[in-house]
């Protein structure tokens, strides 16, 4: 290990040494390393702030995530190499929209950021040619680039794993939408704006990017802004009314994830006089919530008078328990 890090320390030495000053001209700039260490591809070494919030999130966590492992270890040896495409991934260049094959090195890098940014053929320890937002042109020379204008404005490029069958169907449940016709890509709601140096080097300059974070049914705050509440109670009858407000696609965006609401109603008296669930999933009832449509349900209030306290929880998974789900939206009325 120690003698790995050093080889690391001496390829970024190297490396910063033919990283010259900055400039918007192509070709100005001393060549990027040829071959840099495995490990990552060496895009640690240049790119680190982009690694650091990879990392922590989903992808970088997608074959060492817990619940990912237990779930596999559930299925025969024989039947689990059909989730290493997605969650341990080849190169999804020149294939996009089509679901991955799976990679047999590097497993703990999850979906890597060659899985996303490197064009096919490359030695497994080289950079390659890489495919980023920016005309060629106007890089500081660090490596080959290609210029993908689609990174920006489409969704080609979450398309190979989000949208290639009924459970992981984001993409297939956001054409149509509102947001594919304003142009709301997956990237505008989870990759978030910033505006930063691309590289950790000397040169180069701030650019218009996003940030490596895909927050998602694991963030609280974000859970929150996808679903609205009504609550009125006439004629003995309860009304809620479930939106998707904020997901640009249907909810809950997996199907492995379930949505449940919770009516309760308490009489004058502050007893309980009726408690309602709801589901809404992919697995049970196949009746996910598409993006800005309603659901109007109608419950029996049980009490000619007394309040009713309605709230909405996103479960991870139906195993998890209702006092650790996240609570998405929440509404009392007394009638
Ligand atoms: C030797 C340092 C170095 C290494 C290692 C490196 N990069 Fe870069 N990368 C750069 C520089 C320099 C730029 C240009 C930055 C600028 O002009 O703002 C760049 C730009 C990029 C861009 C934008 C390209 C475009 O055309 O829009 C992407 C994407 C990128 N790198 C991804 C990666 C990935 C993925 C890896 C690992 C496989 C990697 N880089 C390894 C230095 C490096
Ligand atoms: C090569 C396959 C692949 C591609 C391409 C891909 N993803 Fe993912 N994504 C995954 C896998 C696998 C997971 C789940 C990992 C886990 O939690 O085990 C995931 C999880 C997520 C999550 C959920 C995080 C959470 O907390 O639940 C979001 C959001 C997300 N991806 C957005 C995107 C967006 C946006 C794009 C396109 C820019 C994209 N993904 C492209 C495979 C991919
Ligand atoms: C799931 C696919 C995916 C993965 C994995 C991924 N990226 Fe990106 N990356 C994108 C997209 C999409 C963009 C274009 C964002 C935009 O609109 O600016 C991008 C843009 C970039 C840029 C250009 C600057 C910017 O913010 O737009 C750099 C540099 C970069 N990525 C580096 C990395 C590095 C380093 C890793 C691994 C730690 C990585 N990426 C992993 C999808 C990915
Ligand atoms: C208008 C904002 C918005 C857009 C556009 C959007 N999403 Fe989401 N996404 C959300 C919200 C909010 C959630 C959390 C609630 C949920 O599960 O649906 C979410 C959840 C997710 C999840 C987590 C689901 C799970 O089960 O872990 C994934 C994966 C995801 N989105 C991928 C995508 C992809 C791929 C696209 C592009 C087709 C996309 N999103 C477009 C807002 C958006
Ligand atoms: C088509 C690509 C694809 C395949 C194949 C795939 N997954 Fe996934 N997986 C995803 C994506 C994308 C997510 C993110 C949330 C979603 O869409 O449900 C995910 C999320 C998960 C999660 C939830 C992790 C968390 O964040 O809590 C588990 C568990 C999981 N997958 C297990 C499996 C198992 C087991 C298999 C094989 C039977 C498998 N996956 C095959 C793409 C895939």
């Amino acid at each position: 290990m120690s003698r790995l890090r050093f080889v690391h320390a001496a390829a970024a030495a190297a490396i910063a040494a033919t990283l010259l000053v900055p400039s918007r001209r192509a070709g100005t700039q001393g060549p990027g390393p040829q071959s840099v260490p495995a490990v990552m591809n060496g895009c640690h070494l240049c790119h680190a702030e982009y690694v650091k919030e990879w990392a922590a999130s989903h992808h970088g966590k997608a074959w060492k995530d817990e619940h990912y492992q237990a779930e596999k270890a559930k299925l025969p040896r024989d039947k689990q190499a059909a989730c290493h495409g997605c969650h341990v991934p080849v190169q999804t260049q020149n294939a996009l929209g089509k679901q991955p094959a799976a990679r047999s090195k590097s497993l703990d890098e999850g979906v890597a950021c060659v899985s996303c940014h490197q064009i096919p053929g490359a030695k497994p320890e080289d950079i390659g040619t890489i495919v980023g937002p920016y005309p060629a042109a106007d890089m500081v020379k660090g490596h080959a680039n290609r210029q993908d204008k689609g990174m920006v404005t489409g969704v080609a490029i979450c398309a190979s794993c989000h949208g290639t069958d009924q459970v992981h169907n984001q993409v297939d449940s956001w054409k149509g939408s509102v947001y594919e016709k304003e142009g709301r890509t997956c990237q505008s709601c989870h990759m978030p704006e910033v505006k930063r140096k691309t590289f950790d080097k000397q040169g180069g300059f701030p650019r218009d990017g996003r940030k490596h974070t895909w927050p998602g049914a694991h963030d609280a705050d974000f859970l929150k802004k996808a679903a609205v509440l009504d609550v009125k109670v006439e004629g003995g009858k309860v009304m809620v009314t479930v939106t998707n407000e904020g997901a640009g696609h249907n909810l809950p965006g997996g199907g492995e994830r379930e949505l449940v609401l919770v009516v309760r109603v308490t009489g004058a008296d502050g007893k309980e006089a009726a408690t309602w669930r709801e589901t809404f999933d992919l697995r049970t009832k196949n009746n996910r919530i598409k993006p800005k449509e309603s659901r109007a349900l109608e419950f029996d209030a049980k009490a000619p008078a007394g309040a009713v306290q309605v709230r909405l929880l996103y479960k991870l998974s139906p195993d998890q328990a209702e006092d650790k789900a996240v609570v998405m939206a929440a509404k009392e009325t007394k009638f």
